[in-house]
């Protein structure tokens, strides 16, 4: 268990509270008794914050990160202690349509939200979610450290390249000598409940069973690190209390142990498994986008600090499951606030 004692009614910021990641990162965080105060765009119908919200005690703005006035405004009248910049244009195929709002949302964006913290001299711990599609991939079978060249090509890729050095460029330039740290964070894949984007694999083979069709898998030889929402938003807290602690920059992967690198097709039959059906991975849609085959992730530097992934690719599998299988909003909420004690019991 992260330290309650640290957590308790610490005023945290989060953009992007309800996308995916920041409404389990909220419940998390609810969970261990801070205050949070999310700031994103209208919630998507269907998303898991959207079922979830009228559980959810946060403070919450509707406000795009591309106006730097309205962020500043949220953030001066909350005075934020911890901030968690998760706020992006985050998927490839839409990136590739709608290039302009990718490179505006995931740089422009960043630096309002980070000149906008700098000015508060309540903020002391500024965590920024960049990812592991950041590494300039030329197809090797590695696992990616965090000094390893840069070079995102695909327009999700190269913005989240761009937000990674704008944001180690932001603090090198204008906070070294102050009173706050950062950590820019690389996650890999995250699984876990209620995701409903139908652009990522396993919303999109619920999709197609909820619509008695044959799930299509995109690319099932390509191997991604899978790593599970509540090791990734454990990871979250660890990172933001120790730069709260350290005041310094630092760039940190996130992603599973070795078992969680595995293929498409491979979490495509655990999936299959699980509800009794066979997937057949026959390459579904071809393959169009610029995706590379192989992509892993060294998590070494985050185990040298102290934290590991608890969950296993079973484990993941099993929770997003009984979250896919029950109906009622209220219900979804018990079952995440359930996973969370669970994942937390001593
Ligand atoms: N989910 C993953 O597998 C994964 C992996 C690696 C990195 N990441 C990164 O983690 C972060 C969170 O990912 P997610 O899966 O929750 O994404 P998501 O798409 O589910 O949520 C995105 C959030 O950003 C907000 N947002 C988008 N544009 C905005 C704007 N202009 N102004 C204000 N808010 C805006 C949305 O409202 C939403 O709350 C992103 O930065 C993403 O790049 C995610």
């Amino acid at each position: 268990m992260q330290s309650v004692d640290f957590w308790k009614n610490r005023r945290v910021l989060i953009t992007g509270h309800n996308g995916f990641v920041g409404t389990w990162l909220t419940l998390v965080l609810q969970y261990i008794g801070a205050e949070v105060c999310g700031v994103s765009l209208d919630a998507e119908q269907g998303s898991l914050y959207d079922r979830v919200q009228a559980n959810i005690r946060d403070k919450s703005y509707v406000l795009d990160i591309r106006e730097k006035a309205e962020i500043q405004k949220v953030v001066n009248e909350f005075n934020p202690e911890v901030i968690f910049h998760l706020a992006a244009f985050g998927f490839i195929q839409e990136c590739i349509a709608n290039p302009e709002t990718a490179f505006s949302t995931n740089t422009v964006g960043t630096y309002n939200v980070l000149d906008s913290v700098a000015r508060c001299d309540s903020v002391k711990s500024i965590i920024v979610a960049s990812s592991d599609k950041v590494y300039k991939n030329e197809g090797r079978q590695c696992l990616f450290s965090e000094n390893d060249q840069l070079g995102g090509v695909d327009p999700y890729s190269a913005s989240k390249t761009c937000e990674d050095i704008i944001a180690k460029s932001y603090y090198e330039s204008y906070l070294k000598n102050g009173d706050v740290g950062m950590c820019i964070v690389r996650p890999s894949n995250i699984l876990g409940g209620g995701d409903h984007h139908g652009n990522r694999l396993i919303p999109s083979i619920f999709q197609s069973f909820d619509n008695g069709e044959e799930p299509q898998i995109r690319n099932p030889q390509a191997v991604r690190p899978w790593q599970d929402i509540l090791d990734m938003c454990d990871a979250y807290l660890f990172l933001a209390e120790r730069t709260y602690n350290d005041k310094n920059c630092d760039i940190v992967n996130v992603g599973p142990e070795l078992d969680g690198v595995c293929t498409v097709g491979e979490i495509s039959a655990k999936v299959g498994w699980l509800f009794g059906q066979t997937i057949v991975n026959n390459g579904g849609n071809k393959n169009t986008l610029a995706e590379h085959m192989w992509l892993g992730l060294s998590i070494e530097k985050i185990k040298g600090l102290g934290w590991s992934p608890k969950m296993t690719i079973d484990d993941t599998l099993e929770n997003v499951f009984q979250c896919y299988k029950c109906e009622q909003n209220g219900e979804l909420f018990d079952i995440c606030m359930s996973q969370i004690k669970e994942y937390y019991r001593e």
